[in-house]
C-alpha cells in the first residue's frame, strides 16, 4: 500500500502532497452511531432560535445529522420531534400545530410534543395504534430566544448547563444565530486559539475590535483544565499596564470571550463576558453558531454594539458572516473566512502544529477522552447547572497596574495570569456581589495598589 505523504518537506514538491488525505473520524462524523455523534448526544445543544417559532408553522432543522422539526405548539410549549412522521413519514414542517402539539398534513395524525400519538383520525375508534408507536421526540427548553434540545439516551438526560453568565446583573441577552458550511469543530476550535487574535484581528489587515487593539502583540498564555471544560488567560503588558482575558470552554461546543467595546486603558477587575456562543453540528459538514450578545453598560463603555445587528445571520462585530463581498473578505478577512476556508471538513493530517497550538491539542485531546468514554459504554461528567447553583464561568477582563520586571518579564505575567485564575476559581461559587468582592480584596492583597488608578 502507497504510503501516507502528509507534508511537503522540499521546495517546489507540492506534487508530494497531492493525494486527499481523510479527515479524522473521531471528530468528524456526527450522525447517529458514529463516535463523535454519541458522544455529542451527551449534552443540550441548541437547536433553533424563538424568533423562527414566531411565524406560527414548524421549523425543519437538521441536528446531527437528524431531520427534525422544532415548533410551539398553541399553549406555548416547544417540541423538537423527527422530521418525517411515524404512519408514512410525511415532513412534519408541512403539519398543522395545534393547541397541544402537531398534526400531520397527511392522514392528519396528532402527535404530542413528547411524540405520544393524541389521535389517528382515519383509523377505527378502537384502534390501538396510538398506544403502540410514538413520533420520535426530544426533551427541549426554550430559554431566552434560543431553544435547546437533548439528544441523548433519556436515561442520561442532563439538566439543562445553567450558567452563572446568564443572570450577570445589567446584562441584556440578545440571542443570534450563523451558519457554516464546515464540520462543528473548526469554528469551535477559534475559541480556543488566542494566538489567531494577534494576526487575523491585528497584524495582517489591522486591528478588527474596538477596545481590543493590543491583541497585535503576542501574548502570554496559561490554560487550565477545569470540570467539564479549560478556562484559558492570556496577557499583554503596555508600559505599566497588563491586560489579562479570560475565556471559558466547556465540552463539547460552549464558549465564552471577554468583553467587547470595552476600555481597558485604567485597572479594573473581573469585567465579565460578552459572549456566550455554542456550535450545533448540524450534519458533517455544516454547523451553526447559536448563541447571546451581553449588552450592557458596566463593560461596553465604547457603545459601539449594536442589538439591530444581532439575530438571524447576523452579529454587531467584525467578520462573523458570509455577507460580504469576496473581495473585502480577502482584502480584511475575519473569524467566518478563516474557519470556513479550511475545508467543510478539516484534514488533521495535513496540518502542522506548533506552540501556538496548544489549546487546540489540548482541546482535542480532552475531547478525544470523551468519545473514548462514551464509545467504551462510560458515563461523562456532564456539567449541570441551576439558577441556584449556576455553573461558574470566567469569560471577561481584568487590568492590573504592575511595574515591568527588568528581567523576566514575561515570567512574571505568567505568575501573574495563574494567581489571578487562582482566585478567580476560589471565588466561583460566591455569589454576586460578594464573588467581586473576594476577587478584588484578593487581588489588591496579591498585588497590592495594581488596581489603582
Ligand atoms: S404520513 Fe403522517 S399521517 Fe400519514
Ligand atoms: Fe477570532
Amino acid at each position: 500500500m502507497q504510503k501516507k505523504v502528509r507534508w511537503s518537506t522540499k521546495a517546489y514538491d507540492g506534487y508530494a502532497i497531492r493525494d486527499r488525505l481523510a479527515p479524522d473520524e473521531t471528530f468528524s462524523h456526527v450522525g447517529p452511531s458514529t463516535l463523535a455523534g454519541e458522544y455529542l448526544r451527551r449534552f443540550w445543544h441548541p437547536v433553533a432560535m424563538s424568533s423562527q417559532l414566531d411565524t406560527g408553522y414548524p421549523v425543519a432543522v437538521q441536528i446531527l445529522c437528524e431531520p427534525l422539526v422544532v415548533f410551539r405548539d398553541l399553549s406555548g410549549r416547544v417540541g423538537v420531534l423527527h422530521r418525517h412522521c411515524a404512519h408514512r413519514r410525511a415532513s412534519l414542517e408541512f403539519g398543522r400545530i395545534e393547541q397541544q402539539g402537531i398534526r400531520c398534513c397527511y392522514h392528519g395524525w396528532h402527535f404530542d410534543i413528547d411524540g405520544t400519538i393524541l389521535d389517528t383520525p382515519g383509523e377505527p375508534q378502537d384502534s390501538a395504534i396510538r398506544h403502540q408507536i410514538c413520533q420520535g421526540a426530544y426533551p427541549a427548553v426554550e430559554f431566552k430566544g434560543l431553544v435547546f434540545a437533548y439528544l441523548g439516551p433519556p436515561e442520561l438526560k442532563p439538566k439543562f448547563p445553567f450558567l452563572d453568565s446568564l443572570q450577570i446583573e445589567g446584562h441584556d441577552l440578545i440571542p443570534y444565530s450563523i451558519h457554516s458550511p464546515n464540520n462543528w469543530l473548526q469554528e469551535t476550535e477559534n475559541a480556543i486559539d488566542p494566538f489567531h487574535s494577534v494576526f487575523l484581528h491585528g497584524r495582517i489587515s489591522g486591528p478588527q475590535f474596538p477596545g481590543l487593539e493590543h491583541f497585535v502583540d503576542l501574548p502570554v498564555v496559561v490554560y487550565r483544565q477545569r470540570e467539564g471544560g479549560i478556562v484559558y488567560a492570556h496577557a499583554r503588558r503596555t508600559g505599566d499596564l497588563v491586560r489579562l482575558r479570560f475565556h471559558d470552554y466547556l465540552y463539547p461546543n460552549l464558549a465564552q470571550n471577554g468583553g467587547m467595546f470595552q476600555v481597558m486603558d485604567r485597572p479594573k477587575v473581573f469585567g465579565r463576558t460578552s459572549l456566550t456562543k455554542w456550535v450545533t453540528p448540524l450534519n458533517d459538514t455544516e454547523s451553526r453558531k447559536f448563541g447571546w450578545r451581553h449588552f450592557n453598560d458596566s463593560d461596553e463603555v465604547l457603545r459601539q454594539g449594536s442589538r439591530e445587528e444581532v439575530g438571524w445571520e447576523k452579529v454587531d462585530f467584525y467578520g462573523q458572516t458570509a455577507h460580504r463581498s469576496y473581495q473585502e473578505r480577502q482584502s480584511n478577512p475575519g473569524d467566518w473566512d478563516a474557519w470556513t476556508s479550511q475545508g467543510p471538513m478539516n484534514v488533521h493530517d495535513r496540518e502542522y502544529l506548533g506552540v501556538t497550538d496548544k489549546g487546540v491539542a489540548l482541546l482535542r485531546s480532552r475531547l478525544r477522552q470523551g468519545i473514548r468514554a462514551v464509545s467504551q459504554g462510560k458515563n461523562l461528567d456532564v456539567l449541570e447547572g441551576s439558577e441556584n447553583r449556576p455553573i461558574p464561568t470566567f469569560g471577561g477582563d481584568t487590568v492590573l497596574c504592575l511595574t515591568k520586571k527588568s528581567s523576566g518579564d514575561a515570567k512574571f505575567l505568567e505568575s501573574v495570569v495563574d494567581s489571578i485564575l487562582d482566585i478567580h476559581m476560589l471565588a466561583c461559587r460566591l455569589g454576586d456581589p460578594d464573588r467581586e468582592n473576594f476577587i478584588k480584596r484578593k487581588v489588591c492583597s496579591k498585588y497590592p495598589n495594581s488596581i489603582q488608578q
